[in-house]
Order: structure tokens, then C-alpha cells, then sequence
């Protein structure tokens, strides 16, 4: 058995390992969420829950493309209240993430509320959203706007607050104003705004037009921020975006994030797969002279 160790810590929360099941690639089934535990993530990420039911949009709602994934599901979920059945199934020592979207101040305090449960471990505002009118970059576009709600959240919860980001001009001066709140770490990053368009019919090919563009295109830009981020204010950072094997998450590591989060990578693969990404880290970790995985943290600033 192998000597290194994989454990790590969210802001005082210990995860049997850093990879996280990135928010919105199970939404609706306790049973799969309790598969995805099964399956060796370190902590689970819920679809992002509105204070009502959403039915998102018509299909096609995703579209693959030569760079990666396009989509536009349109935040459909089961809303906030369905938080307990949600978990149902999860054992008590699971770790849980819920994500909170909406569009108004009033919609991510009701969504905090409702997050407060026992086997809730982190709240992460999804404030970016590419594809959803009012409810995400829309967002975190207004820093003072999404100061509002982050004070309304951290004043309404007692448990670790992460905001998650998107691609903007202004987001490491968000993350200085979001830890002046209370914030206590930085999901990086959702999906981009994207477009693609059908040859045959020469119209957009998601109902929605635009998208939210996933997979190995989005990677070196999440590394570029989670970097930044670490460089300037050393937070617990959850990179994410484009994980497709060993090297990406190493990358992100080295680059300052604490744990990795897993998303277009369960496009291809069954969620059993996150197994191969922890072996394939552990043997990084053991060839290369690490103990553990904290000491790669951030390493990529110190050459
Ligand atoms: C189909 C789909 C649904 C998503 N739904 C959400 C969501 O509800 N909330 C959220 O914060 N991010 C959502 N995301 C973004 C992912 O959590 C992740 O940030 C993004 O896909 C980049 O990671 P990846 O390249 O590993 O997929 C979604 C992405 C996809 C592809």
C-alpha cells in the first residue's frame, strides 16, 4: 500500500482526497450521487438550486464540439427545497457542496437557509452562469451586486462560504472584496460563453444559441486564475475546468488550488473513472518524492 497521503482540508472540512464531483453532472437522482461517493470523490458538488423548480431549456442543450462541450441546460434543477431527498441516500461521512444560483439578493439568503443541514459542508454561489439571463456572469459582472449577496449569505449561514467564478476583467479585485466579506475560498471556474453553429442548417445548434463552453479548451485559462488568486491571497481554491487526466491536475495543484473538481471529464467516462485520476496522482505524487498532496500545493510559484 501506498505511503502517500491524498487527504486534504476546505477550510477546516477533511476530504479523503482532492477530487470534486463538479457541480452540475448529477442533478436529480440521490441514487447517482450516492454512486458518485461510491466511486471515490473526495467531496460531491450538487447541481446549482434555485428557490423554485427550473425546467431549463428546449433541447439540444449540448453541443460537442472540436474544442470541447457546449451547453446551455438553462440551470434546470429540482430546486433548494429538495435539498434532503437529494442527499438522502449519502452516508453521514459523505461531503457535500451545494450550489446556490438565483437572481435576486432574496433567492441566495432562501438557498442558504435551506442549505443549513447537517451533512451540508460548503455553500458555493454560483455567480457565473454563462448561459442564463440574470442569474449568473450577468452577476458577478456588478461587484457591488454580488457584494450584496455575498454579505446576505454569509450573514444567513454558518458554514463555508465559496463563491464560484467565471472569465471577467475584474475577478481577482471580486475575490480581494469577497474575502473582506467573509468568503472562505473560490470555485475556478464555470463554464465561457460560446457559440456553435450547425453546417447543415447554418443556425446555431443549442436552442438557447449561446453556451457555456467546457472541457480541455477552458483549462489553461482556470489554471491561469487559480494561479493569480493563489499568488495574490494564498485561499483554498477548488480549480476546475477541463480535467481529463493526471497532468491537468497536477497543473492545477502546482498552480495553488487545493482540490480539483471534475466535470466534462464524465462525458467520456463512467463516474467510476475518478479512480484512474486518483491512482494516476498518487503515482505522481509517490515518483516524484511527495509524502503528500498538500506539498504540491502552489509549488509552481516558488520556481
Ligand atoms: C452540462 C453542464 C451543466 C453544468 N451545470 C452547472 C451548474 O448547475 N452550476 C455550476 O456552477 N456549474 C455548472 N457547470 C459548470 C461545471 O461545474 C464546470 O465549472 C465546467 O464544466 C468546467 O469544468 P469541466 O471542463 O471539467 O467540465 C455545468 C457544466 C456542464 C457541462
Amino acid at each position: 500500500m501506498s505511503g502517500v497521503s491524498l487527504e486534504i482540508e476546505l477550510s477546516g472540512i477533511k476530504l479523503r482526497n482532492p477530487f470534486i464531483l463538479a457541480s452540475g453532472f448529477i442533478d436529480d437522482d440521490p441514487s447517482l450521487l450516492s454512486r458518485a461517493w461510491k466511486a471515490g470523490f473526495g467531496a460531491l458538488t450538487t447541481k446549482s438550486l434555485t428557490p423554485k423548480p427550473r425546467e431549463g431549456y428546449k433541447p439540444p442543450i449540448i453541443a460537442f464540439t472540436k474544442a470541447g462541450y457546449l451547453n446551455a441546460v438553462g440551470l434546470s434543477n429540482p430546486g433548494v427545497d429538495s435539498l434532503p431527498r437529494l442527499l438522502s441516500k449519502l452516508p453521514r461521512e459523505s461531503k457535500v457542496i451545494v450550489s446556490i444560483a438565483g437572481s435576486t439578493v432574496d433567492d441566495f439568503r432562501y438557498g442558504a437557509e435551506k442549505s443549513n443541514l447537517d451533512n451540508v459542508d460548503i455553500i458555493e454561489l454560483n455567480l457565473s452562469c454563462p448561459h442564463v439571463k440574470s442569474m449568473g456572469m450577468d452577476i458577478i459582472h456588478d461587484i457591488s451586486y454580488s457584494l450584496d449577496i455575498i454579505d446576505a449569505v454569509v450573514s444567513t449561514s454558518d458554514k463555508p462560504v465559496y463563491i464560484k467564478l467565471g472569465l471577467t476583467d475584474t475577478y481577482l479585485s471580486l475575490v480581494s472584496k469577497a474575502l473582506d466579506k467573509g468568503v472562505s475560498g473560490f470555485t475556478i471556474m464555470n463554464t465561457i460563453k460560446a457559440l456553435a453553429i450547425d453546417t447543415a442548417s447554418l443556425k446555431p445548434i443549442l436552442s438557447n444559441v449561446y453556451g457555456g463552453l467546457s472541457g480541455p479548451a477552458i483549462h489553461p485559462i482556470a489554471v491561469r486564475m487559480v494561479y493569480e488568486v493563489y499568488r495574490e491571497y494564498q485561499v483554498p481554491i477548488i480549480g476546475v475546468g477541463g480535467v481529463m487526466d493526471w497532468e491537468d491536475v497536477v497543473e492545477f495543484i502546482a498552480a495553488g488550488a487545493s482540490a480539483v473538481g471534475v466535470g466534462s471529464y464524465l462525458f467520456l467516462k463512467p463516474v467510476e473513472s475518478v479512480k484512474d485520476l486518483i491512482n494516476d496522482l498518487m503515482k505522481f505524487l509517490e515518483d516524484n518524492g511527495y509524502g503528500n498532496v498538500v506539498d504540491l500545493r502552489g509549488v509552481a510559484h516558488k520556481k
